[in-house]
């Protein structure tokens, strides 16, 4: 095709897209309802994120998507005919965040060879169903940190567009990785390696900082939210170490810079001692993982503000699997010197007053069953307040949402949990959420359903 031909074409699509958007708009437009419906939810006990407390019979006053206002029932007339839910019998909290989410896997699948298995589309369909098991067990928002370029970004799209029902989601691209580090596919031949998603390689694999920043600018280009790096090895990679650093500093300054210039947030995978030093230097905004980390590295995590994003319940699964999926002994090996080390130090690191953020790395483990991290949290030295804080109000500072999502305040969305019990006497309620409400609408009702009927 000659240049003016594809200049010709590219001015025709840009003037039929540009139609089609504005057609598009004018249709969503004239669609709009006149006013929001208002929803009156009445929280017999609310835990709104601002404080460590639970506050007594208060209602929350919906407005289409969002919360209008918040005051305690007996300051609120409720108008008759109104739309109630009534939560009075539950506890209240705004709907959970999971910072570390692979949407795209199965805990089923670990055998690497699935990458050569396996098209995208695979993926595609993993990410529906995950996507509402997430929901249905109380988590509104993700962070979704490595995938297929760009599952995330359309996994966002769909479930924006209210296509599928998923939480919201902030999305990385492929995670950036050394040639023959945690992202690459190690031990197989040249050809068979090649074969990994050919397009995840393009996108992922870096050597150097000008790679780098192509790579991070590309990610950008292609709608990502935030940028995932592997500082370091990892536990269920071929031929790599956990402790080991991968990529250099100058190549995660690299990331760093390329990703704040643009308002983006960068996550960290890493695992080892100096690895995580050098991302926090680097500027990193969170430490995946964590788990080698000694006294110099959490001092400098405070020093910086950087989160850290623990996932220790992981360990229980991996394990509890191993032999049951055939799991390499590499692989076990690794989890068994890295798994209490994880558990040690991030006990820690909270100890010093690092900043904390939920994060889970469901997909290493079944999707839905997030809310188990929040037994080890405690265990291992949160308080269950401080536990349900990281998994919202920190959650939404670290995925920078905290406009929108995080806290139960008027203007936030309304996005809300209940539970049937005090999760700040007893944190494992959270495993079991009886209704969702994400951006108004309700997702999950299992307390209706038991008194037979809403109002
Ligand atoms: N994706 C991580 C890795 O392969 C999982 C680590 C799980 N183990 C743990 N103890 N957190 O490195």
């Amino acid at each position: 095709m000659s240049r003016i031909c594809l200049a010709r074409c590219r001015a025709a699509v840009v003037a039929l897209s540009a139609t089609i958007f504005l057609q598009h708009s004018m249709a969503a437009q004239s669609a709009k309802p006149a006013s929001a419906p208002t929803v009156y939810v009445k929280a017999g006990h609310l835990f709104d994120a601002t404080s460590d407390n639970f506050r007594d019979n208060v209602i929350l006053v919906v407005e289409g998507e969002r919360i209008a206002r918040i005051a305690s029932a007996a300051q609120i007339a409720i108008a008759s005919g109104a739309t109630v839910v009534d939560l009075s019998q539950a506890w209240v909290l705004p709907g959970l965040i999971d910072c570390h989410t692979h949407l795209e896997a199965r805990a089923d699948k670990y055998d690497p060879i699935n990458e050569v298995k396996d098209t995208p589309f695979m993926g595609g369909f993993n990410g529906v169903v995950n996507a509402s098991k997430t929901l249905q067990a109380g988590f509104t928002s993700v962070r979704d940190v490595g995938s297929q370029p760009f599952f995330a970004v359309d996994l966002r799209r769909a479930i924006d567009e209210g296509y599928i029902p998923g939480p919201r989601v902030v999305a990385s691209g492929p995670a950036l990785s050394i040639t023959g580090g945690h992202g690459d596919m190690n031990g197989f031949a040249p050809a068979v390696s090649n074969l990994m998603y050919p397009d995840e390689r393009d996108f992922a694999i870096v050597d150097g900082p000008e790679q780098v920043r192509h790579a991070v600018r590309e990610q950008i280009k292609y709608g990502v939210d935030v940028i995932k790096i592997l500082a370091t090895g990892g536990v269920l990679s071929q031929g790599d170490k956990p402790g080991a650093e991968q990529l250099t500093y100058d190549e995660m300054k690299m990331a760093v810079d390329e990703a704040h210039r643009t308002g983006r947030k960068v996550a960290a995978h890493a695992h080892g001692t100096e690895g995580i030093k050098d991302a926090v230097r680097a500027g990193v905004d969170s430490i995946e993982h964590g788990s080698l980390i000694d006294a110099e590295g959490i001092e400098m995590m405070k020093a910086h503000g950087t989160y850290l994003v623990a996932d220790i319940y992981n360990d229980d699964y991996i394990l509890g699997k191993a032999v049951e999926f055939g799991l390499p002994k590499e692989n076990v090996e690794k989890e068994k010197t890295v798994g209490r080390l994880q558990r040690e130090n991030f006990a820690k690191a909270v100890a010093a007053g690092v900043k904390i953020a939920f994060g889970t790395d469901a997909g290493v483990y079944p999707h839905g069953d997030n809310a188990k991290q929040f037994h080890y949290m405690v265990k291992f030295g949160m308080t269950p307040a401080g536990a349900i804080r990281a998994a919202t109000s920190g959650a939404a500072d670290l995925i920078d949402r905290a406009g929108n999502v995080g806290t139960l305040e008027a203007g936030k969305y309304a996005d809300l949990i209940a539970v049937t019990a005090n999760p700040l006497d007893h944190v494992e309620a959270l495993e079991h959420v009886s209704f969702v409400m994400k951006g108004g609408k309700v997702y999950k009702d299992e307390l209706a359903a038991a008194k037979g009927s809403r109002p």
